[in-house]
């Protein structure tokens, strides 16, 4: 068959299994042409592994410290006429690549809340490594299940009150004006259990238990910031309140555990499969891509996550540096004051007239595709997979 993007919103609902097997290899290619991180861990568990920031994590690890990589991912092989996610052709790619270079590389697919897939995971752990020197917790879900059957949805509003600002249509380029809703308390408290700290403790307590977490195990989990115009939204609303329990847990985690460092790194925005789903953000993220690159220090997943190890998790001088609230500030390009000034500057007057001068509109929508595999370079679209 050939295989076309069938987007549906912000989802695109085909992956392209040669186009998510290129640009994952690019991946790759960037962090070899990168200096090794000196004093890597060596056995490295991935939660959500199979895109985006976790994805990168993985390849970091892997192919610029030579760790040998455990990933948990929740993909589905293609059938019959419906092609794969891009989240297994990347596994599959990312596996194979591994293999030819040496590297224990392994994947778990099933529901990461869940105890059976931890206790699986354990099993792995017990009979490949004995034990996990890091960590990576990298989901980003719509909702989660209890070992009961029991499911609780995140969802993305403000707590206060009601914010209403522009948005775009990265498709048409259109502009329009959103208003957000505000949550209710049960909405906010399910949106801390989905994408707080609850599971990264569970899994944390569950390796502990087991004992397979190593003594000194560093673990870390992502965070975002944003400026202002997002906070209302962001790190104001309920998906803020779930990062701010992401803290409390690390904190919780240093002190529960020993001989355990515990860290959330706070991550530029980027474009994945989570954050096109937010209001306002793509349009925020299309106008700082166009600052970013103008000033020369836009950064992709790959880019991120390799500084995130090479220069701070596991630098040489051995002190990670943090900001004084303990994060890792892996946003100081996107939040440099000349960088916002502009982003806020072009804010106020971006409108869908002018849209495609002020804002990388076509950056945005390649980085888009390329999450499923299409508008990958040299890849034949045309070609019958
Ligand atoms: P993503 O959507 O690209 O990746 C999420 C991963 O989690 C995928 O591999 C997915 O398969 C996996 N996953 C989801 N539910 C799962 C489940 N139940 N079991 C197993 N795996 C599951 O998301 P992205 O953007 O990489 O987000 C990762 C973290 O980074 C999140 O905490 C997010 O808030 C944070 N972050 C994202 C930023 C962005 O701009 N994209 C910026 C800063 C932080």
């Amino acid at each position: 068959m050939v295989i076309k993007p069938k987007i549906r919103g912000f989802i695109c609902t085909t992956a392209h299994p040669v186009g998510c097997a290129e640009a994952l290899k690019r991946q790759i290619d960037y962090v070899k042409a990168q200096k090794p991180i000196e004093d890597p861990p060596k056995h490295v568990l991935v939660i959500g592994a199979s895109m985006g920031y976790g994805l990168a994590s993985r390849i970091s690890l892997a192919f610029g410290g030579g760790a040998s990589t455990l990933g948990v991912i929740y993909d589905k092989p293609p059938q019959g006429n419906r092609t794969g996610t891009a989240g297994w052709y990347n596994t599959e790619t990312f596996e194979s690549c591994a293999a030819d270079a040496g590297l224990y590389a392994k994947t778990v697919n099933g529901d990461a809340f869940s105890s059976d897939i931890k206790d699986m995971v354990i099993d792995v752990i017990k009979r490949d490594f004995e034990t996990v020197d890091c960590i990576v917790y990298s989901l980003a879900a719509p909702r989660r299940t209890y070992d009961d059957g029991t499911s609780v949805s995140s969802v993305l509003k403000t707590v206060d009150n009601e914010y209403t600002n522009k948005t775009i249509n990265p498709q048409t380029a259109e502009i329009t004006k959103v208003t957000v809703p505000t949550a209710t308390d049960e909405e906010i408290e399910n949106t801390v259990k989905v994408m707080g700290g609850e599971d990264w403790e569970a899994w944390i307590t569950a390796l502990s238990d087991a004992e397979v977490l190593d003594p000194k195990a560093v673990t870390v989990a992502y965070s975002y910031i944003g400026p202002e115009l997002t906070h209302p939204l962001y790190k104001d609303g309920t998906i803020g309140k779930a990062k701010e329990h992401l803290v409390e847990t690390s904190k919780k985690l240093e002190s529960q555990y020993d001989g355990l460092s515990a860290f959330v790194a706070v991550n530029k925005a980027l474009v994945t499969q989570s954050s096109s789903a937010i209001p306002v953000v793509p349009l925020y993220i299309s106008i700082l891509f166009r600052v970013m690159k103008e000033q020369g220090c836009h950064e992709g997943t790959i880019e991120q996550m390799y500084r995130l190890f090479a220069e701070k998790l596991y630098n040489p001088e051995g002190v990670i540096p943090t900001d004084e609230n303990g994060l890792i500030r892996m946003d100081d390009f996107e939040m440099a004051p000349d960088i916002q000034a502009e982003v806020a500057a072009t804010w106020e007057m971006v409108n869908s007239d002018n849209v495609r001068d002020l804002a990388d509109i076509d950056g945005y929508n390649h980085d888009f595709l390329e999450l499923f595999g299409f508008d990958v370079p040299y890849v034949d679209y045309d070609a019958e997979i």
